[in-house]
């Protein structure tokens, strides 16, 4: 079967990796890829929200199945527009994509299905969202109801700075269209866990649990980043808690998506945070995270072209879904002032072989025209290591890094040794 993966960043890479393990593969193209996919798929040079060059692409490829991994072209409805076209395609449709794309929708969803959740409010007129803060106090966190490449959360510690994010967003239109609206919620505390999900709309397997880690600098501190590292599983999410979050979350989520003639057939991401009031949606992706796809795909033993193959066709309750034992950690590698601006074409060195247990997965690179790999992006790579414990792949993670260097190389020394 050919396989057309649609995205460009270390997720796609790690997705490319495990689709690419699957005997029932003929040939992988990448839409738009990156260097290190380049080993394992075509890339095809097109961009991830070219709708229409895409499904003409996939129709002239004798496509089986392509999979659409970002959010933006989810958004956009580009499963839908695939499947009207008769190419199979593995994700949600642009509809139960709002899960992710519209704060104002998924909040609502919470309300209506008893979902638990911080207590929250949606304005489209920043007057009433400026006193609505004040009323409130901080700590309190604004958020952008639209996609905003996940910088639109701000978790504000002052008035004036929710205010400011408030301004920012509805008023200077940092984020366009996006943050015409925002929602605004109640703080919450307790230590953050990922939890992703296979689901066909009637079933949901959830994954292993993992933690992103999202701040830029160690400590948590710095501005949001897409995520400098994550870890797979999260320590203190006991069996207990997920049969907790299954009964309370997991389950009425996607019973709540199909009730509402919207139903998720794809990766559903779960972003919880266990509260003293117990576990809590902080938010909804409508697909893989990354880098927790990376720490994930690590450890998934099924073969995820038959898992997708599955939830395409609404067979999930009989696929066969297993993990490997143990651990593993991706840590991320940027460059220097990511996530705001920098400098991209450094050539990148000291790249360790891949093993059964290490892979280097490509996000921001390219090569140059002399053949140079270089760095393209603001997360350059992902190196992940699996290991029969937490610490032993940590250890292994930052030992792989340690030798790969290009100008302004940037990471975080405290991936899975602290709690978001
Ligand atoms: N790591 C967070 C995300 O993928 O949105």
């Amino acid at each position: 079967m050919n396989i057309l993966l649609i995205g460009g960043g270390g997720r796609e890479h790690a997705l490319a990796w495990k689709l690419s393990q699957s005997p029932r593969l003929s040939k992988l193209y990448c839409a738009p890829g990156n260097a290190g996919i380049a080993a394992l798929a075509e890339r095809v040079p097109l961009k991830a929200t070219d709708l229409d060059a895409l499904v003409a692409f996939a129709q002239t490829h004798d496509i089986g199945l392509a999979v659409v991994a970002p959010d933006d072209p989810l958004a956009l409805g580009l499963v839908d527009k695939l499947e009207a076209a008769g190419v199979p395609a593995f994700g949600p449709t642009g509809a139960a994509a709002q899960i992710e794309s519209s704060k104002v929708f998924s909040k609502g969803l919470m309300a209506k299905y008893g979902i638990p959740t911080a207590a929250w409010q949606a304005f489209d007129d920043p007057v009433a969202a400026v006193a609505y803060v004040r009323a409130q106090g901080a700590p309190i966190v604004v958020k952008a109801d639209g996609l905003a490449l996940g910088k639109g959360v701000v978790v504000a510690q002052t008035v004036p700075e929710a205010e400011a994010a408030v301004r920012a967003m509805m008023e200077d239109k940092r984020f366009k269209e996006a943050g015409a609206r925002v929602v605004i919620e109640d703080c919450m505390t307790g230590p953050e866990v990922t939890v992703l999900a296979f689901t066909d709309g009637k079933t949901v397997v959830p994954m292993l649990s993992s933690r992103d880690h999202k701040r830029a600098l160690d400590g948590d501190q710095g501005p949001n980043t897409g995520g400098m590292g994550a870890i797979c599983p999260a320590p203190g999410y006991t069996p207990e808690l997920a049969q907790v979050c299954m009964e309370t979350i997991f389950g009425p989520t996607i019973r709540a998506m199909t009730a509402e003639g919207r139903p998720f057939k794809g990766v559903l991401y779960f972003g919880l945070m266990l509260t003293p009031d117990g576990p809590k949606v902080v938010e909804y992706n409508a697909r893989f995270g990354d880098p927790e796809a990376q720490a994930l795909l690590m450890l998934l033993d099924s073969d995820l072209l038959e898992l997708m193959l599955a939830i395409r066709e609404e067979r999930l309750a009989a696929a066969d879904v297993r993990w490997r034992s143990g651990a593993s950690c991706c840590v991320v590698l940027a460059s220097g002032g990511y996530p705001e601006s920098y400098q991209t074409g450094y050539p990148i060195t000291g790249l360790p072989a891949d093993t059964e247990t290490l892979t280097v997965f490509h996000a921001g690179t390219a090569l140059s025209d002399s053949g140079q790999l270089v760095t393209n992006g603001g997360r350059v790579l992902g190196v992940t290591a699996r290991a029969d414990t937490l610490d032993e792949a940590i250890d292994r993670a930052y030992a792989a890094a340690e030798p790969i260097a290009f100008t302004g190389r940037r990471l975080r020394r405290d991936i899975g040794r602290t709690h978001p």
